[in-house]
């Protein structure tokens, strides 16, 4: 690719080629479109924007989205068996986002993410990485738990993912991990398992993107910890953190 090219530039460009009889510039032509990355631009500085909002203005937009929108929230059918919407607590301008599949019944009773035993494992990741809840954000694909604990279907995803995206927009982190398939395949639109997709930075909306296992899953398999271990010191080595 060539240097951008400014608008009289591709104006002059476009001339050139009705000169030569063309109606369309060819693709592949080497014309960088500045229009391009002056929206890319505009992005990281939203971004940059957002990372810059005081804890309490992103607060403020955090509540303002639970009450404006959620509250009373009966855009899915799992608005019919929820007990409380849970909508992620933490640091408002957190780093690091975590980001769980759906609620259970213990988060379902108190209204807060992974509070259960799947909750106290994440809670101990966190700890040993050297900080607490309170220092990150944790967020669901979901907000009301569906039933049995079975995996949220996609009408209800599609209903609900609007709004963790506008918390993602809000608290700006400038990690995500996804703890477990839901998550990861959700938020990166494939359905590559969870074992080929962890453990390797994606990316979610500019922000660097870890999958790596749901709690749920260590539970039962403790001898892969380990390989959550190793993907979570991944994102504090990219934030420039150290696990004490
Ligand atoms: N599992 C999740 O994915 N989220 C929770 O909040 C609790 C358990």
């Amino acid at each position: 690719m060539g240097e951008p090219v400014s608008r009289t530039d591709l104006r002059h460009v476009f001339e050139f080629y009705r000169a030569m009889g063309l109606d369309e510039v060819p693709l592949g032509a080497g014309v960088e479109v500045k229009k391009e990355k002056t929206k890319t631009q505009t992005n990281t500085q939203k971004k940059q924007e957002k990372r810059k909002m005081s804890a309490g203005e992103k607060a403020a937009a955090l509540e303002k989205l639970y009450h404006e929108a959620l509250e009373g929230c009966t855009g899915c059918k799992l608005s019919a068996g929820r007990t409380n919407i849970v909508f992620g607590e933490g640091n408002p301008s957190a780093r690091i986002m975590f980001i769980g599949e759906a609620p259970g019944a213990e988060e379902d009773k108190q209204g807060r993410p992974f509070v259960g035993r799947a909750g106290q494992l994440l809670t101990n990741l966190i700890i040993k990485l050297g900080m607490k809840r309170e220092d990150v954000f944790i967020a669901n694909i979901v907000k009301c738990r569906p039933e049995g604990n079975r995996d949220p279907e996609e009408d209800e995803v599609s209903a609900c993912l609007p709004f963790l995206k506008k918390q993602i927009g809000i608290i700006a982190p400038e990690a995500i991990i996804a703890l477990g398939r839901v998550s990861a395949q959700t938020l990166l639109c494939t359905e590559v398992q969870i074992s080929k997709l962890r453990g390797r930075f994606a990316n979610f909306e500019g922000i660097p993107f870890m999958p790596t296992y749901h709690p749920s899953y260590l539970l039962r398999n403790p001898k892969d910890k380990i390989l959550t271990w190793q993907d979570a010191l991944q994102v504090l080595e990219l934030l420039g953190l150290k696990a004490p």
